[in-house]
Formats: C-alpha cells, structure tokens, sequence
C-alpha cells in the first residue's frame, strides 16, 4: 500500500485529482469507479477545471458510481449529487455512466448492476472511508458481502450523511458495490478526509489485521492501493 501524506484537504485533493487525471490521460477509455460524499468534492471541482481548461478529456471514459440510497427523493438522489459535483461539468457521454437508480426497483438495480460488475472490470477505483470504516455502503459486520447488495445503514452512517438531506432523514437502506467488486478494480485511490476517520485509518495503517469490522482493512488484500490523507490524521 502506497500512503501519501498531505498537509491539507486541499492538498490531498490535488494529489487525488493528478492520480485521476494521469489514468485518464494513459487510458482514455477507462472505467473510472467514483464516490460521493465531502472527500470527493474538491477533487470533482479539479476535475472540472481541468475539463474546462482543455487538460482532460473524459469523452470516451465510463463511469461506474459505488452506491446509491435506496427510496429517497431526487434531490437527495447521489445521481443529483455527481450530475452537479461532475458529471454536467466534464465532457463526459451520459450514456456511459452507470449508476443504482433510486427509484427503481431495488432487488432488479441489484440483478443489472451484477450483471455489471460480471462483465466488467474497474480500473481506478475513488474510495473515501465512512467514520466507522465502511467503504461504498459496506458496514462494519460480522460477515461481508461479495457483490453489489442492498444494505441497512448503520445508525452512526445515517449520522454522518443527514446533513446532506433537507429533512435530516436519511433512507434505511442503499445498494452498494461489494467488498469483492471493490477489490477486483485494478487499482485503487483511498482518500481519508476528517477527524471522524482517525480510528479507523489507523487500523488500516498501523493494523496489518484484516477485519469486518473495520472493512476498509480489507484494501490491505489489494496489491494497488494509494491512501491519500492528511498527515495531522495519522499522529
Ligand atoms: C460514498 C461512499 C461512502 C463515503 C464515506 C465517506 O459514495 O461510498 O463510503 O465515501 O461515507 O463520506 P465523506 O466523504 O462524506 O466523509
């Protein structure tokens, strides 16, 4: 596992948005695995630069997004979340994007994506890390799932995520890559953003232990992981 460490957010933005822009510029026609949430934020905003500067071009890269809530209104939606962090603002082809619908019916989103991730594989994968270790939707467990499943969030994720929602109320259940779909991208880009991650990225740097309980050790498994966090994190 490669860690960089970084002086500031904004920092580690930079360092996650050169990793992504050099994947893109070696493979044009890559399958990029994103995330939503605060750690990506600054870095779709650089990414959207680059695009409006002529230094990126995403027109033959595929997108595949990590997770989506289950039942929540559109406005809540991670699709809204990407169309306005990402998607309307990089030449990206909408058709090449492929994301859970949080409207459909969530055990079919579940067949199609499967399907998905049965014929193809990502090549970068964007991870950020949940205060209790979750990567995707993937919740600390006595026993992790494979492939992409519906899930019950825990109650310290739906803590975590309710100020992104109007109400405060954040859906039960999202549809999430598995921990096994996570770990057969080629290669993958962890950015640790926030006090609240402290506890669990030390058990991912310090550990060297593999457990459900903190699924993000699992990336110890993975023979191309870059960590990208704050050095103040880590001390
Ligand atoms: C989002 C996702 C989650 C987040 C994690 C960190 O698509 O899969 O695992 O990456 O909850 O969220 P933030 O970045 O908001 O701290």
């Amino acid at each position: 596992m490669k860690v960089i460490l970084t002086e500031s957010y904004e920092e580690s933005a930079r360092k996650g948005a050169e990793i992504i822009l050099d994947a893109v510029a070696r493979d044009p026609g890559l399958l990029l695995g994103l995330a939503t949430g605060e750690t990506p934020v600054a870095i779709y905003r650089l990414l959207r630069e680059a695009c409006a500067a002529g230094t990126a071009d995403f027109s033959k890269a595929r997108t595949v997004n990590l997770d989506e809530y289950v039942g929540c209104r559109e406005e809540d939606s991670y699709r809204r979340f990407m169309d306005e962090n990402l998607f309307d603002g990089i030449n990206l082809d909408k058709s090449k994007i492929t994301i859970a619908d949080h409207a459909a019916d969530p055990a079919g989103e579940v067949v199609r994506l499967r399907a998905f991730f049965g014929a193809n594989r990502v090549d970068l994968q964007l991870l950020g890390i949940g205060p209790n270790g979750h990567i995707g939707f993937n919740e600390p467990d006595s026993e992790l799932e494979a492939g992409v499943h519906v899930t019950g969030l825990t109650e310290s994720t739906k803590r975590a995520n309710a100020h992104w929602f109007a109400d405060g109320a954040v859906p039960d259940q999202a549809i999430t890559m598995g921990m096994g779909d996570i770990l057969k991208a080629k290669s993958i880009l962890l950015v640790v953003k926030g006090e609240s991650k402290r506890e669990v990225l030390r058990g991912l740097l310090d550990g060297g232990k593999v457990t459900t309980r903190n699924p993000a050790t699992f990336l110890l498994l993975h023979p191309d992981v870059t960590v990208v966090t704050e050095r103040s994190l880590t001390v």
